[in-house]
């Protein structure tokens, strides 16, 4: 009872004071991606440990709604200490799950924009590496 309430006023506290703003000296990887809907952009930068497999650090930046801005401002806490592997199977029902309070189709992609943004960097962060592996492997 009155849980939604505490969702709503978390939210509300995460918009007015977003956590982990700016950026990182030394981010493993940065993204930005857009919600297609609007155009706010946001960035993140993520710094790995030395192993590449634990999100040490998170920094982002960037303009949007109140659901999307807590939504990474609640994400980028999340996701210290998280594995890139449990980032990676993240999905829209976690990030609904995160915030606690029911999204509205319209406003699914304000929320899991930060998501994305993060599973999008580390996707194309590795994939290059496994193409300059791959690279490497032809050129011996
Ligand atoms: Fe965010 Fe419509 S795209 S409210
Ligand atoms: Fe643009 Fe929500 S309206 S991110």
């Amino acid at each position: 009872i009155g849980g939604s309430d505490m969702y709503r006023q978390q939210i509300l506290d995460h918009y007015k004071n977003p956590r982990n703003t700016g950026e990182l000296e030394n981010p493993t990887f940065t993204h930005v991606g857009e919600n297609p809907m609007c155009g706010d952009e946001i960035r993140m930068d993520v710094l790995l440990d030395d192993e590449e497999e634990t999100i040490e650090r998170v920094a982002f930046r960037g303009d949007g709604c109140a659901i999307s801005q807590a939504s990474a401002s609640m994400l980028s806490e999340r996701l210290h200490g998280m594995s890139v592997a449990e980032l990676e199977e993240m999905d829209r029902d976690d990030i609904v799950d995160m915030l606690g309070v029911d999204i509205s189709p319209m406003r699914i992609k304000c929320a899991v924009l930060a998501e994305k943004v993060a599973q999008d960097g580390a996707d194309i962060y590795f994939g290059e590496k496994e193409l300059d592996r791959t690279t490497t492997e032809d050129d011996d």
